[in-house]
């Protein structure tokens, strides 16, 4: 298929462009790059042997929008372009809702004048909020979102829900990502933090590599395994993975479907620092803090339904989601 992938230059995005390409699929990448770089594009040729189409254009700019989708005879989207740090969002809202759901719309819009009709969307697991018991089901529906980031996703949920019932040839699938973790393993794309990594392993990595001096563990006093938060950490190969089969998905289903894209498996900060230790080969200095404002204790997924309906199934452990992003990691320092 031709598929557009917005956000395509970004870590997910990224990584789904490489997995794609490898299934067959023409990929065009569409980005701003506001958080990723062009040399992304010269990475995921190294890997494929295959240099995708690249427009550098924002989802806000509607001209720019209509050229991309007038110059391609697009079969599907995927959908990942978005602000995503919780604590900026916090900071700056307005911002997010402009760029997240205004920017979405123009997307969606553009996509019904030029009968575009499957689409992937970039969901995730902070809608379920911290209102349910786990693991979450995706039946739960949408939580009590904590934050402005949160609160775009559950409302692209809601958008892409609506307009597929007012278009029932149209097809959706909202992919609820939990922790994505780790990098490919030729060592080329990863995660690149801009600033101070706000998530754990990022955090971890600058640890591991020297720039950070010790971690701060987020509260050690959750009803948890050792009191330190619990998440659901996946891949982000298998998370990429999983976007081929949601796509494909699409491509053969009409109406729209939430997924969980997790392990199913919940790991506790000092599990995964241990892990990223037998990764590293060395301690990982940290200090317990009070807990992280708007944190919820224990998150991970039920994995039943992307088993049903996608036929998909993690397949990395901790050990290889730690090993593949210290390599990364050392890759960017030397
Ligand atoms: C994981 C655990 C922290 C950093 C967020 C977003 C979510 C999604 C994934 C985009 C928690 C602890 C963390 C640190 C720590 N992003 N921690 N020290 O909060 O589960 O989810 O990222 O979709 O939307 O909310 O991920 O990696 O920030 O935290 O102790 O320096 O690690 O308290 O228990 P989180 P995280």
């Amino acid at each position: 298929m031709k598929i557009l992938v917005t956000g395509g230059t970004g870590y997910i995005g990224s990584h789904t462009c490489v997995e794609l390409i490898q299934k067959g699929h023409e990929v065009i990448i569409l980005d701003n790059l506001y958080n990723s770089s062009i040399d992304v594009l010269d990475k995921i040729e190294t890997i494929t042997g295959v240099r995708p189409k690249f427009y550098k254009t924002d989802i806000l700019d509607k001209e720019g929008l209509d050229k991309v989708f007038a110059e391609n005879d697009f079969e599907a989207v995927i959908h990942f372009a978005g602000y995503k740090a919780v604590g900026e969002s916090v900071a700056i809202p307005l911002t997010y809702y402009e760029n997240n759901i205004a920017g979405s719309i123009n997307l969606y819009q553009m996509m019904k004048k030029y009968k575009v009709r499957n689409l992937v969307f970039s969901s995730s697991a902070t809608v379920y909020g911290d209102d349910f018991e786990v693991p979450f089901k995706e039946e739960y529906g949408l939580g009590t979102t904590t934050n402005p980031y949160g609160t775009t996703k559950k409302m692209n949920e809601m958008i892409i829900t609506d307009m597929n019932k007012a278009e029932p040839e149209n097809s959706g699938v909202l992919l609820r990502y939990f922790n994505p973790i780790g990098a490919h393993e030729s060592g080329l794309i990863g995660e690149i933090p801009n600033g101070i990594p706000n998530n754990l392993v990022p955090y971890i990595a600058q640890v591991a590599a020297g720039q950070r001096d010790f971690l701060r563990v987020w509260g050690n006093d959750y009803d948890t395994v050792d009191g330190t938060g619990v998440r659901d950490y996946i891949h982000v190969v298998d998370l990429a993975k999983a976007h081929v089969k949601a796509i494909e998905y699409a491509a053969t289903h009409k109406g729209t479907e939430v997924i969980n894209i997790g392990t199913g498996k919940g790991y506790s900060v000092l599990q995964v620092l241990h892990a990223y230790e037998k990764a590293c080969g060395y301690p990982i200095p940290y200090k317990i803090m009070e807990r992280r404002p708007g944190d919820i204790a224990t998150c991970y997924a039920d994995t039943a339904k992307a088993e049903k309906l996608l036929g998909f199934k993690a397949q990395y452990d901790i050990d290889k989601m730690c090993e593949d992003s210290y390599r990364f990691t050392r890759k960017l320092k030397m």
